[in-house]
């Protein structure tokens, strides 16, 4: 069965806490929280100070996606916070087996996302330290942007990389009904929406949806 992972990206930053409380009452099974610095990505999102507070709404997994150029100063923060994924980006780590064995040694699982021109290959070496892989179907930054096709292919391969291996395939960025259905044939575990959840505000009939 695919878990859902609403993205906060969408929500309403004014009532985060409230949005997160909807979400999980509405059925989602995780939550994705977009941390954007801004020079990794081109767009600002928030810190760690936000996911603390968020942890006292919900009891739902915290799924962290660090968007972020520096990613091992600021792991420590996010488990801090309340973190029970977090997912550095392949393109951002110089010593991404190190940084890999410093998320779980605080045990908390940990996840490499891939841009969307970033191939499989990275992931080679590190399969044995790697509780999921985050493939990226559109470029980070902001919410709303259409699916590339060929993260499908991407997912294929990385399943088949994966082997027997305990790992899960997470995709991210442009799935809605159509697109998830393709995602979930191609071995997506965990899909993560924000427009397609959010729209309407029906969180319970679009995660259904999705699912
Ligand atoms: C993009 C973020 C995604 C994004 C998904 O940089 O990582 O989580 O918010 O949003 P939608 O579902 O609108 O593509
Ligand atoms: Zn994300």
């Amino acid at each position: 069965m695919v878990k859902i992972a609403p993205s906060i990206l969408s929500a309403d930053f004014s009532r985060l806490g409230e949005e997160v409380a909807a979400l999980e009452k509405a059925g989602a099974d995780m939550i994705h929280l977009d941390v954007m610095d801004g020079s990794f990505v081109p767009n600002l999102t928030f810190g760690p100070e936000i996911v603390k507070a968020l942890r006292l709404k919900s009891k739902l997994c915290f799924d962290v996606h660090l968007m972020v150029n520096n990613p091992d100063e600021m792991i420590p923060w996010f488990i801090a916070a309340g973190a029970d994924i977090i997912t550095v980006h392949a393109e951002a780590c110089r010593h991404l087996d190190k940084t890999l064995s410093t998320i779980r040694s605080y045990g908390v699982k940990a996840g490499v996302s891939l841009n969307p021109a970033t191939p499989e290959d990275v992931l080679e070496y590190v399969l044995d330290k790697l509780d999921l892989v985050l493939v990226m179907s559109v470029n980070p930054g902001f919410g709303g942007q259409k699916f590339i096709e060929n993260s499908l292919q991407k997912i294929s391969r990385i399943k088949e990389m994966r082997g027997s291996r305990e790992i899960e395939i997470e995709v991210d960025g442009g799935i809605n009904p159509l697109t998830a259905a393709r995602c979930i044939s191609a071995g997506a575990d965990i899909l993560v929406a924000g427009t397609s959840v959010f729209a309407g505000g029906e969180y319970a009939r679009n995660i259904e949806a999705l699912r």
